[in-house]
């Protein structure tokens, strides 16, 4: 039997989010169905309903999200009725040339659930990022269920669904920083400072916050930044040169992803340093680089596609860490909201006034 909820959907390109009253299959063999009990709303939602990512609209929106499963499919052992998960999107197959390399991080054929939630008119939807959470009841694969210590608030917990995995990881996976390492992190928003907070546990001991709105530097420094720059007010490359004995930081995290954003990051790493790109260009956007310079400053150009997690390696551990008192998740939520509140919380993000909106249930 069906259920029918209530979940967040995007109809058209730009159009304002509506919620509306979604069918909710019975899971199928290897699926899930979750009580959500949380969702942020990621910057990633907004590029859907903007057309951003692509044109399968209608999309159910929400993706940074925990709960509870409600109940399981055939041949599902995994998790179980009860059981407290965060929901991601990186179920890995097992089987891809990522995956049988060793490499699960990059796994090219992660799993979804193979029904489809509809509209009342049976219309189906595209959840995001094959997960849509802003909704009361989700239908997943059971490999998109991580089990977690249940002691922490689903609020906080589910942020770690998308991206402040995508920021920690994009600092400690993708960069690899370390002990006595310097970083700078340009873009200071939900991603950006969870990169700040991954360096601070990582043991690096310059934390340089770049960005163009002060509110931002002021939460970034509650995160564990050393230093922050306001990069409407001073020239960023040279503002991190100075900070780092006029060498550039062993690790530059671009958590905005534009042209000028990349480029500073580029040109503001040491010799040999590594550049992160976390933050989501358009398909518009282009850079120019003398190949020479390319060249001749070595080390790596890298992006960072969910922080290089791994759900079941580092969602638990995550959570351990945070229960434990060592990484402050519960900072990323600036607010609880409504579900009929996202579009309200899609223009406080636009207007850099939270961190993250979190949708409770
Ligand atoms: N790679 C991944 O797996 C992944 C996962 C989640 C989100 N993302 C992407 O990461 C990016 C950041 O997401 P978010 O939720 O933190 O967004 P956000 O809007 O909360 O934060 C962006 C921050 O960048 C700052 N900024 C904008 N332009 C700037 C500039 N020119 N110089 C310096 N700072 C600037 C803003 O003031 C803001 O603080 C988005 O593009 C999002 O789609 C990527
Ligand atoms: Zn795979
Ligand atoms: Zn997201």
């Amino acid at each position: 039997m069906s259920q029918q909820v209530r979940g967040v959907v995007a109809h058209k390109k730009g159009d304002p989010v509506s919620v509306e009253t979604i069918v909710v299959p019975d899971p199928g063999p290897g699926e899930a169905v979750v009580k959500v009990q949380a969702c942020g709303v990621c910057h990633t939602d907004l590029h859907y309903r903007e057309g951003g990512i692509n044109d399968d609209f209608p999309f159910l929106l929400g993706h940074e999200a925990a709960g509870i499963v409600e109940s399981v499919g055939e041949g599902v052992t995994d998790v179980a009725p009860g059981d407290f998960v965060i929901l991601n999107w990186r179920a890995v197959c097992g089987n891809c040339r990522a995956c049988r390399r060793g490499e699960p991080w990059y796994c090219f054929s992660t799993h979804n659930a193979t029904q489809k939630m509809t509209l009342t008119s049976g219309q189906e939807l595209s959840p995001a990022l094959g997960i849509g959470a802003f909704i009361e009841k989700t239908l997943v694969h059971a490999g998109q269920c991580t089990k977690v210590n249940p002691e922490a608030k689903p609020e906080v917990a589910g942020l770690l669904g998308c991206g402040v995995m995508a920021g920690i990881g994009a600092a400690i996976n993708t960069g690899k920083v370390g002990r006595g390492d310097s970083i700078a992190v340009i873009g200071c928003g939900g991603v950006g400072n969870a990169a700040i907070a991954g360096a601070r546990l990582a043991g690096a001991s310059t934390i340089i916050a770049v960005d163009v709105d002060d509110r931002k530097l002021g939460w970034a420094k509650d995160f564990g930044a050393t230093h922050t720059i306001n990069s409407r007010e001073q020239d960023a490359v040279e503002g991190i040169q100075a900070l780092t004995d006029g060498n550039g930081a062993n690790v530059v995290v671009d958590a905005v992803g534009r042209p000028e954003t990349f480029t500073t990051a580029f040109y503001a790493r040491d010799l040999a340093g590594t550049v992160v790109l976390v933050g989501v260009p358009t398909p518009d956007m282009r850079i120019e680089l003398p190949l020479l310079d390319v060249f001749g400053r070595g080390g790596a150009t890298k992006s960072s596609w969910y922080g290089d997690c791994l759900p079941s390696r580092d969602f638990p551990m995550l959570i351990d860490l945070h229960l434990q008192g060592r990484l402050p998740l519960e900072k990323f939520v600036s607010e609880t909201i409504g579900l009929d509140d996202v579009e309200a919380a899609f223009h406080k993000m636009h207007k850099g006034e939270v961190l993250r909106s979190v949708v409770v249930f």
